[in-house]
């Protein structure tokens, strides 16, 4: 097809144009008709002009005006025109001219749009997702795949210029679990053999560390079969990175070197050169969780012994059976009241973490307390109230219980009382490192001890001797970068001697018989004098998503599934021809149908 190819683009049009003779192509993003004079803003990824078809125009020219509809591609020629002083357009960079349109022509047509572009569409998401050609011509969609472009150019350039290489591992591997299910794709060579899908490059850059490679870095696909949520997708793409002699400290000042490098560039945003470190027992007690939002405060509080004074049944109970009690200052606000309706509410947020219940009681004028259960701690009130740092109009409230569900659930509670009271700044990104993780993890179900992070992190020097004795006390040399309340990387120091990783195994069920076979590989490349070695592996949907301030990590992913682990613009996954089936030697077994 002959058309005119643009000289300029959208976005591109000044003033200092007026007078000049351009083509342009785009789509047609809106198309108003005042008294036949056609007002149409045509759209690319530069930005929006608008041309004008006056009455003047040929007629072959009119007639084509008249059959544009929206998101109709085209090209249009016409000559630059301020637009009168009236008629200027602030908000627009092109909106100082108009290009008064001489020549127009179809260059392919649309069906009608099931949603209008960048409106404030209200379209479910199964209808972005199946349609998500168009929306991906959104203005919010172009500008976070821009930002994506942006990110990994940036981290790209940055570890390029200290040394590090950007290696390619595969994506069809020996089946090795890090924690989720794999997935495999069946072998056709080998009837009944399967090759799995990385969970992540984990092994594979332990091994190039092993081959000397000594600074490894990828933008790595991972594969995860596990439930889709906000903010987990199947399929995502990690910074993988591994360095070889290092410890711990040089990893973490690599990467706050260089997310504030990062930042820098691509956000305009000055990040504090160190990020604050907790250790994973500190991060529990004071905030709830291992990965705390510390864009506000609100630290739990330790209130064992007062709760040990009081009159309270409920928590002596829970004291004596070895719990503990902690408590939280909800601060008095004006965007909530604390009724009895919004203490259910937190006390719902708090179950779900397990909590029985959440006492409370509130602030009043000269150190007294009201409601809930004050009338237990009758003359404790300064001292409770000193502890709380609270003042009248503040609310108290507490779990008591195991350490670890009065931390979880208090959490809970601390997150939900931030969001309601609007204490969250959205324009802060707040950075922290959890470190000094417990390396083991008790698995009720299976009865036994699993690896908390994964199995190829090295324990602290003074827990080698009681790994075995006393796996739930062993601490590793494992770190976490959370932002905003989102874990965004994990990573850590790892084993690098063929015995001590062989103990691991051990522990978490996995006997030297089954490791060979599982793992024969890793240990057998630890025999070739390995390096001492750890890494670390940032999320990149998931920082994204932060940087670009939504909540679900498929706005900054072109092609995401679908909470249902669907496609459905191809509708992935789909069935395969019986041919197809035979050729990889497999049978499908039908779901049992329910009656
Ligand atoms: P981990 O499993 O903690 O560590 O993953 C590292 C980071 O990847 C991101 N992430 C995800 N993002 C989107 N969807 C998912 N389903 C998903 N799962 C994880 C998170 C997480 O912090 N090999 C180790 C890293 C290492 O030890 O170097 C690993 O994969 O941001
Ligand atoms: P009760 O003694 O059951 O009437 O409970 C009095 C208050 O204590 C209620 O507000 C309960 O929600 C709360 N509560 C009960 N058990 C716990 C617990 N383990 N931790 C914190 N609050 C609790």
């Amino acid at each position: 097809m002959e058309y005119k190819q643009r000289t300029v683009t959208c976005g591109q049009l000044r003033k200092s144009d007026v007078g000049n003779h351009v083509v342009l192509n785009g789509w047609v993003h809106r198309n108003r008709n005042h008294g036949g004079i056609h007002f149409i803003n045509l759209r690319d990824r530069y930005g929006i002009t608008q041309v004008v078809v006056g009455e003047s125009v040929p007629p072959a020219v009119a007639e084509i005006a008249e059959k544009l509809h929206l998101e109709y591609c085209i090209a249009v020629e016409g000559i630059v025109q301020a637009r009168p002083d009236s008629m200027i357009n602030a908000e627009m960079v092109t909106g100082e001219i108009e290009v008064e349109v001489t020549n127009l022509q179809i260059l392919s047509t649309c069906d009608p749009i099931p949603f209008m572009i960048d409106d404030e569409s209200d379209a479910k998401e199964d209808t972005r997702l199946r349609y998500r050609y168009l929306d991906l011509r959104s203005k919010g969609m172009q500008k976070r795949i821009r930002l994506r472009h942006d990110f990994i150019r940036a981290i790209r350039e940055f570890l390029s210029n200290r040394d590090f290489y950007e290696i390619e591992t595969p994506t069809l591997i020996r089946s090795t679990p890090e924690g989720a299910r794999d997935f495999v794709v069946p072998s056709r060579l080998y009837a009944g053999k399967f090759y799995a899908l990385p969970q992540s490059p984990q092994l594979l850059k332990q091994i190039l560390m092993v081959s000397g490679f000594d600074k490894y870095f990828q933008i790595a696909r991972c594969y995860r079969d596990e439930d889709a949520r906000g903010d987990r997708q199947l399929e995502f793409t990690q910074l993988d990175l591994e360095m070889s002699f290092v410890n711990r400290d040089d990893v973490l000042s690599l990467m706050e070197e260089l997310f504030n490098d990062v930042f820098r560039k691509v956000m305009q945003i000055e990040l504090p050169q160190h990020f604050r470190r907790l250790s994973w027992a500190e991060a529990m007690n004071t905030y709830g969780v291992d990965k705390p939002d510390l864009r506000y405060d609100l630290p739990l509080v330790d209130v064992v012994d007062i709760a040990k004074d009081s009159t309270f049944g409920t928590f002596k109970a829970v004291l004596e059976a070895g719990g503990v009690v902690k408590a939280l200052r909800a601060p008095a606000s004006t965007e909530v009241a604390f009724t009895r309706k919004y203490i259910t509410a937190l006390e719902d947020a708090a179950k779900v973490y397990g909590a029985k219940g959440l006492a409370w009681m509130k602030v009043g004028a000269n150190n007294t307390l009201e409601g809930g259960v004050s009338k237990f701690f009758a003359g404790q009130e300064t001292t409770l109230i000193k502890r709380m740092e609270a003042s009248a109009g503040d609310m108290i409230v507490f779990v008591g219980d195991q350490w670890k569900k009065t931390c979880n659930s208090l959490g809970a509670v601390r997150t939900k009382l931030a969001r309601d009271l609007g204490l969250i700044d959205p324009k802060v990104f707040a950075f922290c490192w959890i470190i000094d993780f417990p390396l083991f993890e008790f698995n009720e179900e299976k009865g036994h001890w699993e690896a908390a992070h994964h199995m190829f992190s090295m324990p602290q020097t003074q827990y080698l001797d009681s790994l075995e004795s006393d796996p739930g006390s062993a601490i590793g040399d494992l770190y976490d970068l959370v932002l905003n309340g989102y874990e965004v990387a994990s990573g850590s120091i790892r084993i690098h001697d063929v015995e001590l990783q062989k103990r691991i195994f051990r522990i978490c069920n996995i006997p030297d018989e089954v490791a060979e076979e599982r793992f024969g590989f890793l240990l057998n490349a630890f025999r070739y004098g390995p390096p001492p070695h750890g890494g670390i592996a940032p999320g990149i949907d998931r920082m994204l998503m932060i940087m670009a301030g939504q909540t679900s990590i498929k706005e900054v992913i072109a092609f995401p599934k679908n909470t249902a682990a669907i496609s459905p613009m191809d509708e992935a996954p789909s069935y395969i021809d019986q041919a197809q089936l035979d050729e990889l030697h497999l049978c499908i077994k039908q779901p049992q149908q329910k009656d």
